[in-house]
């Protein structure tokens, strides 16, 4: 069960090109995508309604969608325009088609009832095309359920165990986190004070190896799967934590769980910096460090998964520790909105 009244990212826009039918399955359901002649990204569930046959395996015609097994053809709404052995159309030949809108550099679909398919509740990610701001990003395929990913993002004290090489310290453990919560977004905020830079940021801030910095990390939730990072360090006692960055740098990392099956996620994510914008190896670094810290992710939260399938209805409850305080508020969020979808249903 996921959450439906809600927007998400299906694919990065350079993945669904014009004379290409796509397919990608979100939320346990497949769909097709495809380009109209202007361009404007169209979905339909990926199944003809006369012998279920994959449409992505069909052909576009203009606007259109041929079934690759007699003939079928959808136009953008999932009605059936054609049955080539026929004149008469039956009412019934029609497939679901999806609300979609290409925004911040990601084509969204909406998996809910199409009457409430606002734009404006499409999630805040303009860092994604900011001309102030330069990213790169990309798409991992999560051997695991989306929530595992947004308990990982949510309790940063696995990297001073997972990425020691790039991210992690070992001072992390040592500062407590600070957990609030409004309406359906979860802030999860820690300062690292006074304590020696990782691998990465000695990179990014050219900090030297021995230099104390003032480092934070401040996570912020919101359902389904969005997890935003606004990370940096400045140089001890510049003030930073006061709201003063002018001696330090500042990212974000940009992250999008985005539910394929129950124990699968499209994982949408990209490094963001307003710093050394004109210098394309710096996005291209920040990217290939996180980059290679979110491949340790992939392995240990794709160990995680199968175990919990390996144990199966055998399964004890999880033990929650307080470093755990941001993901419990975020499971709490989403199992309510699913509690309210289905009680309306
Ligand atoms: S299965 Fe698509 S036209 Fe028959
Ligand atoms: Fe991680």
């Amino acid at each position: 069960m996921f959450p439906k009244n809600y927007w998400y990212v299906a694919a990065w826009d350079w993945e669904v090109r014009r004379q290409e039918l796509f397919r990608r399955t979100i939320c346990n359901v497949p769909i097709v995508f495809w380009r109209r002649e202007g361009g404007v990204p169209a979905a339909l569930e990926d199944r003809c309604c006369h012998r279920h046959v994959p449409l992505s395996g069909g052909k576009l015609r203009g606007d259109h969608v041929e079934c690759p097994y007699h003939g079928l053809t959808y136009d953008c709404t999932g009605a059936c325009v054609r049955v080539p052995s026929q004149k008469v159309i039956p009412d019934a030949a029609r497939v679901r088609s999806f609300p979609v809108v290409e925004r911040h550099h990601w084509i969204w679909v909406w998996m809910g009832d199409p009457a409430l398919a606002d734009p404006a509740l499409i999630e805040d990610y303009h860092w994604n095309d900011d001309p102030d701001w330069r990213f790169k990003g990309e798409r991992l395929a999560l051997p695991g359920n989306y929530l595992l990913l947004v308990d990982n993002l949510l309790d940063l004290t696995h990297l001073q165990f997972v990425h020691l090489t790039t991210l992690g310290t070992a001072a992390i453990t040592q500062f407590p986190i600070k957990v609030e919560r409004e309406g359906h977004k979860v802030r999860v905020t820690r300062w690292i004070m006074d304590s020696p830079a990782p691998p990465f940021f000695q990179k990014a801030g050219g900090f030297a190896p021995d230099e104390p910095i003032d480092r934070w990390q401040i996570i912020e939730f919101t359902p389904p799967g969005f997890v935003r990072l606004d990370v940096g360090g400045a140089r001890a006692g510049t003030g930073a934590r006061e709201g003063d960055r002018s001696q330090g740098f500042t990212m974000r990392n940009l992250n999008v769980a985005t539910p394929e099956t129950d124990s699968t996620t499209h994982y949408f994510w990209g490094q963001a910096h307003d710093f050394g914008i004109h210098d394309r190896s710096i996005t291209e670094m920040l990217f290939s460090q996180v980059h290679t810290a979110f491949l340790e992710d992939l392995t240990i939260i794709g160990a995680q998964q199968s175990n919990i399938d390996a144990f199966g209805a055998d399964l004890p409850a999880a033990v929650d520790f307080n470093q755990d305080s941001g993901g419990m508020q975020a499971r709490r969020i989403v199992d309510q909105i699913i509690e309210a979808e289905r009680a309306k249903a």
